[in-house]
């Protein structure tokens, strides 16, 4: 079954200079369970996309359905993580990755939410970091709580816009090497915004590349044998070819956007 599915979704912005267009009869299906990366050029629609996902916003024409509704309201059901990990100075990070629970679950006794939280910051090495205020963790540090906190009430797909984009190469692919090995141990559906190619070919199941602005499913791809693997297979000949492919649809895309 798929869990996402987007069906011919066109939406406009409106703005005092008209309709500015940015998504154009766009088509994903995400299958339970999998994981998809989306791809395109810069200001292509993507983050719109994923409000859309979320129910933040509502497309001009076609259809998001989720978990086979129709989405037409803000979904509790949506883990979110962005580029910035907006975590609340004012709270500790355990309390931080519980905010969701207090919000979708707030009949849970508090131990229950303690020791959900716990374990997830377990499952990413922040063992010990608990007590810790956001500021007093390393960027990647606050971005696996942040990941914590999008998975911690088991939502039915979590939404990541761009997370690993402001880390420095080495804890990026440390996260990658996480997101497999929090998927085996929990499994999730997962929607992923990225400009890094080599992340969306570790990472996907399937590879979507975004055609320029109005955007449009332009191509995609399937990445069999899913589960952990060695960072080494990026360097494998299928990944290399894959990269290739991708390299050169990111190149249309970006030549129609300038068109
Ligand atoms: N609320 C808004 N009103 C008008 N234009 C917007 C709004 N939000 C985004 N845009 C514009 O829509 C386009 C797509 O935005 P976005 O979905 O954020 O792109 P991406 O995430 O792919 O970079 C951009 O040109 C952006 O400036
Ligand atoms: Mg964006």
């Amino acid at each position: 079954m798929n869990l996402i599915e987007i069906k011919g979704v066109t939406h406009a912005y409106k703005t005092k200079a008209g309709p500015f267009p940015v998504l154009k009869n766009l088509n994903i299906s995400i299958p339970e369970g999998s994981f998809c990366a989306v791809v395109g050029p810069s200001g292509c629609g993507k983050s719109t996309l994923t409000r859309l996902i979320a129910g933040l916003m509502f497309p001009d024409q076609g259809e998001v359905w989720l978990h086979g509704e129709r989405v037409t309201s803000a979904r509790k059901t949506v883990g979110m993580a962005f580029q910035n990990p907006v975590l609340l100075e004012w709270r500790t990070i355990l309390q931080n990755v519980m905010l969701p629970l207090e919000i979708v679950a707030p009949m849970m006794p508090r131990r229950q939410k303690e020791e959900r939280a716990r374990e997830l910051l377990a499952m990413v090495g922040l063992e010990g970091f608990e007590g810790q205020r956001p500021s007093q963790l390393s960027g990647g540090m606050r971005q696996r709580a942040s990941l914590c906190r999008a998975l911690v009430h088991k939502p039915d797909v979590i939404i990541l816009d761009e997370p690993f984009g402001a880390l420095d190469a080495f804890t990026r692919e440390d996260l990658w090497q996480t997101m497999h090995e929090m998927r085996a141990k929990e499994p999730f559906t997962a929607l992923l915004i990225t400009h890094d190619l080599r992340e969306s070919v570790y990472l996907g199941d399937q590879v979507v590349v975004l055609s320029g602005r109005p955007a449009t499913t332009q191509y995609v791809m399937e990445i069999p044998g899913g589960g952990p693997r060695p960072l080494e297979i990026l360097y494998e000949p299928e990944s290399v070819e894959r990269l290739a492919i991708l390299r050169h649809q990111i190149q249309i895309a970006q030549g129609r956007e300038a068109a």
